[in-house]
């Protein structure tokens, strides 16, 4: 797919998610944000950049704790979200930008902290995304990447059902890929941990925008995932509904 047909996807798709996305229960989890800032090591002297920034919850989060913070996406409903939220909390010291992950719009080693969560999936070239994080971070800050992260054996299938869901999904890739990542990048070895992304299936339905028709496949997919896990995510039924906790993989390197 060309770069420019999956970007009219990317805006398309996070346009309508805007609301949905930003609103939903396991996006906004607390504890997981909470683990990914300490697990950074974030302190009140860094100044931090958010890539693919969406409705800003990850960039608040870290703005409570950091100097400066800057959230950089390329779907202007996205920084609509995020410019309100940052009102709600009250927060004076972020930026918002308007703009493509690769390339970054900034000079090298712009900040001490460069995050990005949940939209490694999204990126055709996710190599030329990290080393542009990796670019734009000063030495000795830290690179972040948040993501879901498969197990090998069931990532074909988990990647298959993400783009049933969401039309605009790349590729998730299991944790040692993302390890890869950083090596390919000349970034050390990173540190990881993880956490479940918990959820039931029709508010995930809610909050994504399948090719019309493709909710029904996406419920088949669900049912036939509940014997044996198929999709590695846990699926089990709770009353009338699935849920089901999509495995997230936190990495964080020094920029050497
Ligand atoms: C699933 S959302 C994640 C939002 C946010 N990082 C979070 O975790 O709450 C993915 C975001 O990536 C953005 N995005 C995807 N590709 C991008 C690119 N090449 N450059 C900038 N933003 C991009 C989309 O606009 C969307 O807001």
């Amino acid at each position: 797919m060309s770069k420019s047909l999956h970007s009219e996807l990317i805006l398309d798709q996070f346009t309508r998610q805007a609301v949905p996305f930003a609103t939903a229960p396991g996006i906004q989890d607390e504890t997981a944000l909470r683990l990914v800032v300490e697990f950074s090591g974030a302190g009140p002297d860094d100044t931090m950049l958010d890539v693919a920034c969406g409705p800003g919850i990850v960039v608040c989060a870290f703005a409570k704790v950091v100097k400066h913070a800057t959230g950089l996406d390329l779907t202007p409903a996205m920084l609509d979200r995020a410019r309100t939220l940052q009102q709600e909390k009250g927060l004076a010291n972020i930026a918002w930008q308007l703009g493509e992950a690769m390339p970054l719009p900034h000079p090298d080693a712009s900040f001490s902290i460069v995050t990005s969560r949940f939209a490694f999936h999204h990126f055709l070239d996710p190599l030329a995304a990290i080393k542009e994080m990796a670019r734009v971070c000063r030495p000795g800050g830290k690179v972040v990447v948040v993501d879901s992260a498969p197990a090998p054996d069931t990532a074909d299938a988990f990647n298959a059902m993400e783009l049933v869901r969401d039309p605009s999904h790349a590729r998730a890739m299991p944790l040692e890929e993302l390890k890869d990542l950083y090596r390919r990048a000349g970034l050390p070895e990173p540190r990881t941990t993880g956490y479940r992304l918990e959820g039931e299936l029709e508010g995930l339905i809610k909050r994504s925008f399948p090719n019309p028709g493709d909710d029904e496949t996406l419920r088949r997919i669900f049912r036939a995932s509940l014997d044996g896990d198929t999709l590695g995510i846990g699926a089990r039924r709770d009353g009338d509904t699935i849920r089901y906790g999509y495995p997230v993989a936190v990495l964080v390197a020094d920029r050497r």
